[in-house]
């Protein structure tokens, strides 16, 4: 077995609207770290869409907060491979609030590029079933995936 053929995997990032003016410094910063990028999009998301791509925490306190900042401008959709994809982006773009990311993982995607809590830069999917569903939500191609609802949505 060839070791590029162990591990491959994809997994789905973005770069919200208050990093893409950044998305030079972070697609370099993307192959620095050995990740290619095998599909990118840019989009803008509605209230619509935003309810699907973030069913997961609708009800949550915050989200009229991340929707209202994830539809304020322009995001870039990317599908990303490497060896280990999903566990390595999330351990690349370090904690979701970018103050602990600060403190905690200073060299991260989100302490060099996000605000806060919210306005956090990038989005990383946290497990196979979102890297499906969100990839294929993202670029089509999968009818499975683009119909696929988070399970919060299901058990609604
Ligand atoms: P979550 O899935 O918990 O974080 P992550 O992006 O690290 O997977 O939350 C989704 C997004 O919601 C998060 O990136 C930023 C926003 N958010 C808030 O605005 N406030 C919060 O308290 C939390 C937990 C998340
Ligand atoms: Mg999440």
């Amino acid at each position: 077995r060839k070791r590029f053929e162990v591990d491959r995997q994809r997994t789905f990032a973005m770069i919200k609207p208050d990093a893409y003016r950044n998305i030079g410094k972070i697609i370099d910063a993307i192959y620095a770290n050995g990740f290619r990028i095998s599909k990118l999009k840019m989009s803008k998301f509605n209230a619509d869409s935003s309810n699907d791509f973030y069913g997961e925490h609708k009800g949550k306190p915050f989200f009229p907060t991340l929707q209202s900042f994830i539809t304020s401008d322009v995001v870039v959709g990317m599908e990303l491979v490497a060896d280990n994809a999903i566990d390595k982006w999330r351990q690349f773009i370090g904690p979701t609030n970018t103050q602990k990311a600060k403190q905690d993982a200073p060299g991260s995607i989100r302490a060099l590029f996000g605000t806060d809590g919210t306005q956090n830069a990038v989005h990383g999917s946290d497990s196979c079933i979102s890297m499906k569903r969100e990839t294929g939500y993202w670029f089509g191609g999968d009818a499975k995936a683009r119909a696929m609802k988070t399970t919060a949505q299901l058990n609604n």
